[in-house]
Order: structure tokens, then C-alpha cells, then sequence
């Protein structure tokens, strides 16, 4: 087994998004983090009452996202009739394929007591066999999540997608994804399995961890170089952060705003159908 170490630490901006919401997200994205094209963690934020915002209808096209709340409660309704609520905890697993419309905004009650919000907002790439594929949802409630403890008690997981500690989880992703929430107790460590040729990183968002003995702080993703399994260590306190991994789609990146295609007349098609008001 060869131990994965650490490439190189990218440290997050805060930028305020969709009308002035503020994120935290690494400054440097797209192809060095493939197949993921964006990492925002929402928050956390505090709203007054009648004062929380969100993002009105808008389209995608051509990849995932993948909304974890950790506090607040949002709403989501979209082009197809769908409509659910998504609180602490909670995974929605949107794949937008061929097209979807959508809003995400704070739920009713939670817009009236205000509160805090606090999550995360995961853009994961398809590959261009599976841009145009039909859009699915995947709504998990938080009691559906698989979580799972390490035998001495310091290490605890919530399995997204992928396996840790012998726990799967129960999203399908369409191309191989491992996306786990972890946190550690002062002194503990965690040895987990990535499969070689995929990459790998971590998210930190609270406390110090250390990655293979290099120290990876609040707010830094850390890329990982390729291996079989990494050891994460809490040397300075409690720690909590994400696992993501996936691989390397080696294809070209279009984007323009919510589309993500892999030419310019792809995007180009997906603009004129959003016009037409035939992409959703
Ligand atoms: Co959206």
C-alpha cells in the first residue's frame, strides 16, 4: 500500500454569492480538483429575521450539485415539479444532465425567525457521455445518511458517497465519487482508503489536521498526491473537514456561468435552449 502525502494547500476567499450570500471557497479550481468545479461552503452566515437570501430560478446544465446542510433550512423547487425542503444534515444530489431550472432559496419559517446557515455546495463534472443525460434527484434526509464511528471513539464519519470504516453510502453517483464528512477528537487518526489513479483531497472548517504529518488549517483545501490510502491525524486539537475524491476526466472544460460543457458550441446550445425555453 502506498501512503498518499501532501501536493499543495490552496487557500479559500470569501465571496458573496447569488445576490450576497456569503461562501468560502478555494481560490483555485476546475482542473486542478477534476471531477469536482467547485467547493463553496455557505456560511456560516447569520440572518435576521425576514432578512436570509438564497439564489432564485436558475439553470444547469452538464454536471451535479450536491447541497449538505450543516445548519439553517433551505427550499428547493424546480422546472420538473419538484419541491423539498433541506435541512441539518440533509443531501440533495442533484444531477442537472441535459438541463434543469431551479431555486434554492431560505425556507418559509426559517426566512421569518432568521438563524444560522451553514453547509455546503459541491459542483461535481459529468463526462460528456453523461452531460445530456435525463436530470435525477437524490433527496437523502439526514436519518438516511449512513454515519459510523471508529472502534475507539475518535474518529466520526457521515458516509455522502463512497465507503469509510467499513460504512457505504446510499447516493449512486454516476462516475466514482468519495465524499465524507469527518470529524476527529484531539489525539486521534484516521487511515483511509483511496483508490490509486483517483483524486484525492480535503476541506478543513474547523481546527488543524494533519495530513500524512503536513498541517492542513481551517479554510486550506489540500491536494493529495496519488497513493492507496492517507493517514489524517487531530496532533492539535479537534478537527473537522471533508474527503473528496473522484477522477481525472481529462476532457476539455467549457463553462459559462451555470453551464459546464466540454466546446463552446455546446455552451453556445445551451444558452440558445435556455432562451428557447426548451432546456428544461
Ligand atoms: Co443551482
Amino acid at each position: 500500500m502506498k501512503r498518499r502525502t501532501l501536493k499543495t494547500t490552496v487557500p479559500t476567499h470569501t465571496v458573496l454569492e447569488g445576490g450576497g450570500f456569503p461562501v468560502r471557497r478555494p481560490a483555485a479550481m476546475g482542473s486542478l480538483m477534476s471531477p469536482f468545479l467547485l467547493l463553496d461552503e455557505m456560511g456560516p452566515v447569520h440572518w435576521d429575521p425576514y432578512s436570509a437570501i438564497g439564489a432564485p430560478d436558475h439553470p444547469h446544465r452538464g454536471f451535479e450539485t450536491v447541497t449538505y446542510m450543516l445548519q439553517g433550512a433551505m427550499q428547493h423547487r424546480d422546472s420538473a415539479g419538484n419541491k423539498g425542503d433541506l435541512n441539518p444534515g440533509d443531501v440533495q444530489w442533484m444531477t442537472a444532465g441535459r438541463g434543469i431550472i431551479h431555486s434554492e432559496l431560505p425556507q418559509d419559517e426559517f426566512y421569518k425567525t432568521g438563524g444560522t446557515t451553514h453547509g455546503f455546495q459541491i459542483w461535481v463534472n459529468l463526462p460528456a457521455k453523461d452531460k445530456m443525460m435525463a436530470p435525477r434527484y437524490q433527496d437523502i434526509p439526514a436519518k438516511d445518511i449512513p454515519s459510523v464511528r471508529s472502534e475507539d471513539g475518535g474518529v466520526w464519519a457521515n458516509v455522502i458517497a463512497g465507503e469509510t470504516m467499513g460504512v457505504k453510502a446510499v447516493i449512486d453517483t454516476v462516475i466514482p465519487i468519495t465524499y465524507l464528512h469527518i470529524k476527529m477528537d484531539h489525539g486521534s487518526s484516521h487511515l483511509q482508503t483511496i483508490k490509486s489513479g483517483l483524486n484525492g483531497m480535503i476541506y478543513v472548517f474547523g481546527g488543524t489536521v494533519h495530513l500524512e504529518g503536513r498541517a492542513v488549517q481551517d479554510g486550506q483545501l489540500a491536494l493529495m498526491t496519488d497513493g492507496d490510502e492517507v493517514l489524517l491525524e487531530a496532533r492539535d486539537g479537534d478537527a473537522e473537514f471533508l474527503i473528496l475524491a473522484g477522477p481525472e476526466l481529462g476532457e476539455p472544460i467549457a463553462r459559462y456561468g451555470p453551464f459546464v460543457m466540454n466546446t463552446r458550441e455546446e455552451i453556445h446550445q445551451a444558452v440558445m435552449d435556455y432562451q428557447n425555453g426548451t432546456l428544461a
